[in-house]
C-alpha cells in the first residue's frame, strides 16, 4: 500500500473508535449497563455473561485468591464491540469499593467517560472520585442516571447535586415521563419523540414521533398527570436550565444526561447512539516531544496497567499498551524508549468479556495486551520513529498509609527486592521517614493493593509482611527551597519518597490547611512532579 493508502486507512479507523470508561460507585448497575451495550453491539449473545465473569470467571487467574474470595476483578480489562460503523472500546475499571491507583491510570487511557449514578443514591463517594480524575484531564463526561423504574430522587434534584457536589454544569438530553412504578417512558428533547415502555413488566418499548413534549399522544399514552407534570418539568428547563452547547461537552464543562433503567434496557441504545453521536475520536496524548495526534503516522503508545500472572500455569504478566497513534501490525519491532532496545511486538492480545484474542492490527484509541517477560513498567513508551516519551501517567495522591516491615529480619534482602520491584510496578508507593528511626511507610488509594502487596510479597518473594495502618488520610508532594521539618510534628509526617521528594502525610484536613497556612511559600502538590 502506498503511503496515502495507509493514513486514509488509520484516519478512517481513528474516526471510528470511541474509547472510554464507565465510572460509578458500586452497585449502581455498570455490570448491567456494560453487558447491555455489549449484547447491541452483538458481542455477547447470552445476558449474564459480564456478570459470571465478574463472580467467578475471573478467578480462573489464581494469582490472586482474594479475587476468587470476594469475586471481584482486581485488574481491569478491555472490552471491544462494533456498533453501526463505530468500533467501541470500553474500559472496565474495578467497581469494588476497593479500587486501586489502576482504576485511576485506566482513566488516562479513555478519551471520554460515562458516569452512571444510582437515582436513588445521586453522586456517590467512588463517582466523586473518579470524576475528579476525570475532571482534571479535560476529557467529556457523560452520565447516565439509572434505575429510573425504581422510586429515586426528584430529577431536577439530581441535577443540582451533579451541580453542586461535582461542579459540573448539566443537559438533560431526554426526560422521564413519570418514575418509580409510574414510569411510563421518557421524552427525548433532541429527536422530538418519546420512548414508551409497553407491558407489565416494562420489557417492551415503542418509540413515537411527537411535535413537542405538548403532543396530545403523549396524553393519551401517559394520561393527564403524568402529561401536566412533563410540560411543567421540560418549560423549567427550557426557561431555566443550560443550552446545549457541543464545545463545553467536548471540554467536559457540561455533561449531557440521559435517563434510564439498564436492567429494563430502557434508554439504553438511544444513549449508546447519542453517546457514540457525541463522544470524541481518540485524542492527543501529550509527550516529550508535544502532544502527538492520532494521525501522526508512526506507531506510538504507553503502557497504562500491568497484570500480574493471568495465567497461573506460566508467571507471565500482561502489560496493557494505549495506543496513541500509527498502527499496530503483529510482529512489528519497536522502540522500547526507557530500555533503549527494540522489540519485537509478536504476541499482542485483544480483549474481550472472558476471551482473550491474539490481534493482528490495531489503531489509535484501541487497548492491546502485550505478553511481559518483567520488561514494562507502567508508564512506559513504545514508539517507532523519533524517541519521545509519553507524559500520561501521574503518581495520585493516596489515602491510606501502612508502615511496613518484615516478619523475619533473615528474609531482609528478598524483602528489599519485592518492595522495589512492586513499588516499581506500582501496586503500592512507598515511603522513607526522614527523622528518628529509618522506616518505611507504604501509600495507597484502596485497601485492596495493600492486600495484594501481601499476597505477593508472600507468594513471589517468600516474605511475610507486617502492615501496620497509619492515622494519615492525605499525602501532599512539598515543595519549598527552605523546607523546614519541624512544621510537620503535629497530626502529619514529613517522609521522602523513592525519588527523594519530600511528601507531607496529614490526618486531617485541619492539619493540612495548617500547614499550608504557615508555609504560603510551599508548593503542596496532589501528584507527583
Ligand atoms: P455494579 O456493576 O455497578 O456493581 O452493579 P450491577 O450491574 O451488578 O448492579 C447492581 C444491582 O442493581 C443488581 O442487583 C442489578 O440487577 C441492579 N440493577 C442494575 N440496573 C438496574 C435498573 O435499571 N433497575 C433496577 N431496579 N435495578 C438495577 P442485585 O440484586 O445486586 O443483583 P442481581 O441479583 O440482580 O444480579
Amino acid at each position: 500500500m502506498s503511503n496515502n493508502a495507509i493514513s486514509n486507512e488509520i484516519e478512517s479507523e481513528i474516526e471510528k473508535r470511541r474509547t472510554f470508561a464507565i465510572i460509578s460507585h458500586p452497585d449502581a448497575g455498570k455490570t448491567t449497563l456494560t453487558e447491555k451495550l455489549l449484547l447491541f453491539g452483538g458481542a455477547i449473545r447470552l445476558a449474564g455473561a459480564v456478570k459470571g465473569r465478574k463472580a467467578s470467571k475471573h478467578a480462573t487467574s489464581d494469582w490472586m485468591e482474594i479475587e476468587k474470595q470476594r469475586g471481584i476483578s482486581v485488574t481491569s480489562s478491555v472490552m471491544q464491540f462494533d456498533y453501526k460503523g463505530h468500533r467501541v472500546n470500553i474500559l472496565d475499571t474495578p467497581g469494588h469499593q476497593d479500587f486501586s491507583e489502576d482504576t485511576y491510570r485506566t482513566l488516562t487511557a479513555a478519551d471520554s467517560a460515562v458516569m452512571l449514578i444510582d437515582s436513588a443514591k445521586g453522586v456517590e463517594a467512588q463517582t466523586k472520585k473518579l470524576f475528579q480524575v476525570c475532571r482534571k484531564r479535560g476529557i467529556p463526561i457523560f452520565t447516565f442516571i439509572n434505575k429510573m423504574d425504581r422510586e429515586g430522587r426528584n430529577p431536577f434534584e439530581l441535577l443540582e447535586e451533579l451541580e453542586n457536589v461535582l461542579g459540573i454544569r448539566s443537559y438533560p438530553m431526554n426526560w422521564p415521563i413519570g418514575s418509580g412504578k409510574q414510569l411510563c417512558g421518557v421524552y427525548d428533547r433532541k429527536k422530538t419523540q418519546v420512548e414508551l415502555f409497553k407491558g407489565d413488566d416494562h420489557q417492551e418499548i415503542s418509540v413515537a414521533p411527537v411535535s413537542g413534549y405538548d403532543d396530545e399522544i403523549i396524553r393519551e399514552m401517559a394520561g393527564q398527570h403524568l402529561y401536566d407534570q412533563l410540560q411543567e418539568d421540560l418549560m423549567l428547563l427550557d426557561v431555566a436550565g443550560d443550552e446545549f452547547d457541543f464545545e463545553k461537552v467536548r471540554d467536559g464543562e457540561l455533561t449531557p444526561v440521559f435517563f434510564g433503567s439498564a436492567i429494563n434496557n430502557f434508554g439504553v441504545q438511544t444513549f449508546l447512539e447519542n453517546f457514540l453521536s457525541l463522544a470524541p475520536s481518540p485524542s492527543p496524548r501529550k509527550s516529550s516531544d508535544g502532544e502527538i495526534e492520532p494521525s501522526y503516522g508512526p506507531f506510538t503508545g504507553y503502557v497504562f496497567k500491568i497484570q500480574a500472572n493471568m495465567n497461573p500455569a506460566h508467571r507471565d504478566r500482561i502489560a496493557f499498551l494505549r495506543i496513541v497513534s500509527g498502527k499496530f501490525e503483529r510482529g512489528m519491532s519497536v522502540k522500547h524508549v526507557r530500555a533503549g532496545k527494540e522489540i519485537k511486538l509478536s504476541q499482542p492480545q485483544q480483549f474481550l468479556a472472558q476471551d482473550r484474542d491474539i490481534v493482528d492490527t490495531a489503531y489509535p484509541g484501541d487497548i492491546i495486551g502485550l505478553f511481559d517477560p518483567g520488561i514494562f513498567r507502567i508508564g512506559d513508551t513504545l514508539a517507532q520513529g523519533k524517541e519521545l516519551v509519553f507524559d500520561e501517567l501521574p503518581i495520585f495522591s493516596p489515602e491510606l498509609f501502612s508502615k511496613v516491615t518484615i516478619k523475619n529480619a533473615l528474609k531482609q534482602k528478598q524483602f528489599q527486592k519485592g518492595i522495589d520491584q512492586l513499588t516499581e510496578e506500582g501496586t503500592v508507593q512507598v515511603f522513607r521517614t526522614t527523622t528518628g528511626f529509618d522506616e518505611m511507610i507504604l501509600g495507597v488509594v484502596g485497601q485492596l493493593q495493600f492486600e495484594v502487596m501481601e499476597h505477593r510479597m508472600r507468594t513471589e518473594y517468600g516474605v511475610d509482611i507486617l502492615l501496620q495502618r497509619q492515622p494519615y488520610q492525605f499525602a501532599r508532594w512539598v515543595i519549598d527551597e527552605k523546607l523546614d521539618p519541624t512544621k510537620f510534628r503535629i497530626n502529619s509526617l514529613l517522609v521522602k519518597d523513592k525519588k527523594d521528594n519530600f511528601v507531607a502525610l496529614f490526618e486531617n484536613e485541619y492539619a493540612m490547611r495548617t500547614a499550608m497556612e504557615k508555609m504560603p511559600t510551599a508548593k503542596f502538590l496532589e501528584t507527583a512532579p
